[in-house]
């Protein structure tokens, strides 16, 4: 079995083989998700919403990221291994380095912040000292409170030209990999085409070039507000290992998402 690495996911993209990602946050969970062929599994700082119970990341510490990334790290066999950079803790080029690599010895493959164009520079030395990044642009939950909300983004032409731009430049920069979240189809399906490097999406429809979704949606335990774009799989399945299977299988097939999970 080889493992995942960023030119799999390059190689992926260029055979028009959609992969599947899910976040994880321990060991055990992630040793099912990588047996069961996940490809990506992201420690998102989505952990403060579904493990911590805040109502947004804001909270989310670099060490709470570095410990459950040393969690998920003894879970997998094959899988690449992205970590979130949390609010804060990448807002100029020498605290991301420093921030980065912790994630990264900890045991990250890949380290993702959010933003555009402000970030380029610090894309691009990361990158060069050694640190693969993934960008994350559309709907950016640590700026929830700067877009009043987890609102849908790039809608109208002025803003989706914003975020193609940005996609661009993020690849330009160095960028390996990109997760488009909360954008209309077709700016997504324009933006997978306009990129050598895979996209991910995550409620930006079903032409980006892999998909990913938070694990408590998948398994239908997130509680409070569900996303549209979220797909409750243990509903279907019954079984927490068939339901990541539906899941995986869905996506390759490009079942996962319909339209009732995508903004047109
Ligand atoms: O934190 C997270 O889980 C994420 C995904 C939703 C992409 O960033």
């Amino acid at each position: 079995m080889s493992k995942i690495t960023s030119s799999t996911l390059i190689k992926f993209k260029q055979e028009g083989k959609k992969f599947t990602s899910l976040t994880a946050y321990d060991a055990s969970f992630a040793a099912a998700f990588d047996s069961e062929g996940v490809d990506v599994l992201l420690v998102g700082d989505s952990l403060g919403m579904v493990l911590q119970g805040h109502d947004d990341t804001l909270p989310v510490t670099i060490q709470d990221i570095a410990y459950h990334t040393r969690c998920v790290r003894r879970g997998i066999k094959r899988a690449l291994l992205m970590a979130d950079m949390p609010f804060m803790t990448y807002s100029n080029p020498q605290q991301a380095m420093e921030n980065a690599t912790l994630l990264m010895q900890a045991g990250a493959n890949m380290v993702k912040i959010e933003g555009g164009h402000w970030l380029l520079e610090t894309v691009t030395k990361l990158t060069e000292r050694g640190i693969p990044v993934c960008g994350h642009i559309g709907l950016t939950p640590q700026s929830v409170h700067v877009f009043g909300g987890f609102k849908v983004q790039g809608r109208g032409a002025e803003n989706a030209q914003r975020i193609l731009d940005e996609a661009k430049a993020l690849e330009a920069a160095g960028a390996q990999l990109i997760v488009l979240e909360c954008i209309p189809a077709p700016l997504a399906k324009t933006i997978t085409e306009a990129l050598t490097i895979p996209v991910i999406g995550i409620g930006a429809g079903v032409d980006t070039d892999g998909q990913i979704l938070v694990m408590h949606d998948v398994l239908g335990i997130s509680s409070g507000y569900i996303p549209r774009f979220s797909k409750n799989y243990l509903k279907q399945t019954g079984e927490i290992r068939s339901a990541i299977r539906a899941y995986i299988e869905e996506v390759q097939q490009g079942i996962f998402p319909s339209d009732e999970h995508t903004f047109n």
